[in-house]
């Protein structure tokens, strides 16, 4: 049996980890909280910690943990820009991730988001509960023959652009890597300059890479259509939140939808409703109202949950049988 720390636990964590291991071959503890510094004495002693996407795998941390006899990282994601992979590999732990759970379930959300701003849901939905039945503010535009460019046409970025497709959509990709299925439907891989010059809207679906930080910056954003549409289900540090701030101000950027948040990781994944908001970015964000965030919930469906959950404890036995896990990261 293997002993298993579990950081950031919800109970959706709790419920698809214990039944995809109705057998019991893993002792898992849940914690509530976050790894960082000052949590990471929790795991002395504790062979594989659990992580998830705003726990910090900072240096400190990954020699703290090996240090304390942890040698193996299971991250319960697929992006692994939290972790120091250098300091990982120098100090013996294996990083294991989820590199594909449900691209369904993420794709699927970055189209919600870009159907309820474009059609301004989130307002409807308040201001007829208010009894508001005014239209004035809510006029969107029809998605088909708009052009729609995504940045990143991998699992992910892939279906968003087959869905856009489907929605009739010119679709247009930036990719180093293209996908020659897309390009058999007619989807145009250009430069991200390019991409961002013709779109209607744009979907960010790369990883975060010292490459792809700040991607959207205040120079993308003028060079992007005015008025266009950007939405992020990445990572948050593809945009410059300050810049697009300022864009959305002029008028430059014309609406923004949010999965992720470049500060994020004070934030999400609790309710905070009862505090006072100390960021003062994400507080202007709130304010516009054509901004839609959700809370880094794109993956949140049963599917994804139970996927993630069976590969994150193959992944633990494949480190810990020592076979080799194919989704171990080298960084
Ligand atoms: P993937 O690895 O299958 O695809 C990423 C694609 O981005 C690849 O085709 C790659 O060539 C491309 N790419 C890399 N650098 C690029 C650049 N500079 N410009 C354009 N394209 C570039 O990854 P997948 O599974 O599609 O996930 C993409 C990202 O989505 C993940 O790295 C993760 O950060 C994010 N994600 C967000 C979730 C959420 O809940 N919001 C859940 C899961 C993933």
């Amino acid at each position: 049996m293997t002993a298993v720390l579990l950081f950031s636990a919800k109970s959706y964590d709790r419920a698809c980890f214990d039944a995809a291991n109705r057998t019991e071959r893993h002792a898992i503890t849940y914690l509530d909280t976050r790894l960082d510094t000052t949590t990471v004495e929790f795991a002395r002693g504790v062979p594989v910690v659990c992580a998830f996407v705003n726990d910090d795998l900072s240096r400190p941390v990954v020699e703290a943990l090996a240090a304390g006899g942890t040698s193996c990282i299971a991250l319960r994601c697929a992006g692994y820009n939290n972790v120091d992979l250098d300091a990982a590999r120098a100090a013996g732990v294996t990083v294991v991730r989820v590199p594909s759970y449900s691209p369904n379930a993420v794709a699927e959300h970055t189209l919600a988001l870009i159907l309820a701003l474009n059609r301004n849901v989130h307002r409807a939905y308040n201001r007829v509960r208010d009894g508001n039945f005014s239209l004035e503010g809510l006029v969107g535009f029809d998605l088909a023959g708009r052009t729609a460019g995504v940045v990143g046409t991998g699992q992910i970025g892939a279906i968003v652009a087959r869905l856009l497709w489907h929605f009739r959509c010119n679709v247009i990709a930036a990719d180093p890597q293209r996908d020659p299925h897309l390009t058999d439907l007619g989807v145009e891989y250009v430069t991200v300059d390019e991409l961002l010059a013709r779109s209607d809207v744009v979907s960010l679906n790369c990883p975060l890479t010292e490459e792809t930080h700040h991607l959207i910056d205040e120079g993308a954003i003028a060079r992007m259509r005015r008025g266009a549409m950007l939405v992020n289900t990445g990572r948050g540090p593809l945009i410059d939140t300050s810049a697009a701030i300022v864009g959305l101000k002029s008028g430059q950027l014309g609406s923004l939808a949010l999965d992720v948040y470049e500060e994020e990781a004070p934030l999400f994944f609790e309710d905070r409703s009862q505090e006072i908001l100390d960021d003062d970015v994400f507080a202007r964000l709130l304010t516009f109202p054509n901004v839609l965030i959700t809370a880094h919930q794109a993956f949140l469906t049963d599917e994804a949950l139970a996927a993630i959950a069976r590969t994150t404890l193959e992944n633990i036995d494949a480190v810990i049988a020592g076979t080799g896990c194919a989704n171990a990261v080298d960084g």
